[in-house]
């Protein structure tokens, strides 16, 4: 079966949070992190034999549900993991949220590399704890994580690091090697790991997607790991995302913290979560064919300088790319390039300097991007 994320799909007047910011402007939405394809077929018939069945009660997953997590997780990553692990989630925002509360007291510290995704920076806030950061650093034109720095920064209140891998937003698929210093690094300094694997299943490049609770037993007893068939599937409306966490005590701790304050997962998204991990892998290895298209459109024209004063790393997984455009010197870079007609994300909530970075969402149609590359081509000789 073939699919075609060339179809254009009018969200202007959908309830889409990336089109409404710029209702009325010319102004081509490249920003939060949804993609404009419509969901996989199978997701879409699922939900319409759910929408016929009328009735909308309080919703629990099915087994059926959970099998179908741990079958792609078996497939997948090689990773067996038991029913009682999984932890239903509205969002992942809400697990990075929940695994903050239950760091230590108020006032502990939770240790994580910027730029990054900003909840990772304001769930440890939100819930009274501190978010210590470091940079990650750029080596051979590759980011990585400096675990040096990071060891700086252990304090006797450090109680957990927040991971993201792959990583939103500077497109890193972590090595095992590098996960296995990651992972070394929490053992020794006796943290709890919340990985952040949202987007694990859109890599790009030929790189297996490994889970760090895969990494060895002792690890896998500290880390709290974090999925969603959201990103990939493109259902992040439908809000059904998971938490794996195999260590009893720690899974307790994290169900702790989530009573009265985190509501169940609503009918819908179950339905689609299911329909998805057990019937779309056919259209996620043709969209991941798209995306590669669509970040080698961008790739290339950085590298042949069609793009003045920007650069980038390669971008081995998401769909997500991390312009550098300090050379551009900018007063207001957001605004320069919404002027222009491109709503890139901005990189100071991740943590970047101002008017250092700006993140573009390539997850649209080829036709979108070659429009927004044109746009930015015509920015940069407006200067
Ligand atoms: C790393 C990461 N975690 C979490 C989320 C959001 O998750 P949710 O919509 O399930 O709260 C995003 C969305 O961009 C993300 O990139």
């Amino acid at each position: 079966m073939s699919f075609n994320f060339d179809q254009p799909i009018d969200r202007q007047h959908s309830d889409s949070q990336k089109w409404q910011k710029y209702a009325g402007r010319d102004v081509l939405p490249l920003w939060v992190a949804d993609t404009d394809f419509a969901a996989p077929p199978a997701v879409t018939a699922a939900l319409r034999e759910r929408v016929e069945h009328e009735v909308f009660g309080y919703a629990k997953p099915l087994p059926s549900l959970n099998d179908a997590v741990i079958a792609h997780c078996t497939q997948h990553y090689g990773w067996t993991i038991d029913p009682s692990w999984i932890v239903w989630l509205p969002g992942l925002v809400t697990g990075l949220n929940v695994a903050a509360a239950m760091a230590g007291e108020r006032g502990d510290e939770i240790l994580c590399a910027t730029p990054v995704y900003p909840p990772f920076m304001s769930a440890p806030a939100n819930q009274g704890r501190v978010a210590v950061t470091v940079p990650m650093v750029l080596r051979n034109n590759r980011w990585e994580l400096d675990l040096n720095l990071l060891a700086q920064k252990i304090t006797p209140r450090t109680r957990q690091l927040f991971l993201c891998s792959p990583h939103n937003p500077v497109g890193r698929a972590f090595s095992r090697a590098e996960l296995e210093q990651i992972g070394a690094f929490c053992l020794r300094h006796n943290l709890v790991l919340v990985s952040d694997e949202i987007h694990c299943d859109l890599i790009l490049d030929d790189i297996a997607h490994i889970p760090a609770a895969t990494l060895s037993p002792e690890i896998a007893t500290r880390t709290i790991t974090l999925m969603a068939p959201s990103k990939t599937y493109n259902i992040a409306g439908l809000g059904c995302s998971f938490a794996v966490i195999s260590d009893a005590k720690l899974r307790a701790s994290f169900n702790r913290a989530t009573q009265g304050i985190v509501p169940d997962i609503n009918a819908l998204g179950l339905v689609a979560g299911e329909a998805a991990l057990r019937h779309g892998e056919p259209w996620r290895r043709a969209l991941l064919e798209y995306l590669r298209g669509n970040r080698d459109l961008i790739e290339h024209a950085v590298a042949r300088g069609e793009l003045p004063g920007i650069a980038m790393t390669h971008v081995e997984a998401t769909y997500l790319a991390w312009l550098n455009i300090e050379a551009l010197k900018l007063d207001n870079a957001h605004a320069f390039f919404e002027q222009h007609g491109l709503g890139f994300s901005d990189g100071s909530p991740f943590g970047a300097a101002s008017n250092s970075y700006v993140r573009l969402n390539f997850g649209c149609t080829r036709a979108t991007l070659v429009e927004a590359l044109a746009r930015l081509q015509r920015a940069l000789a407006s200067r």
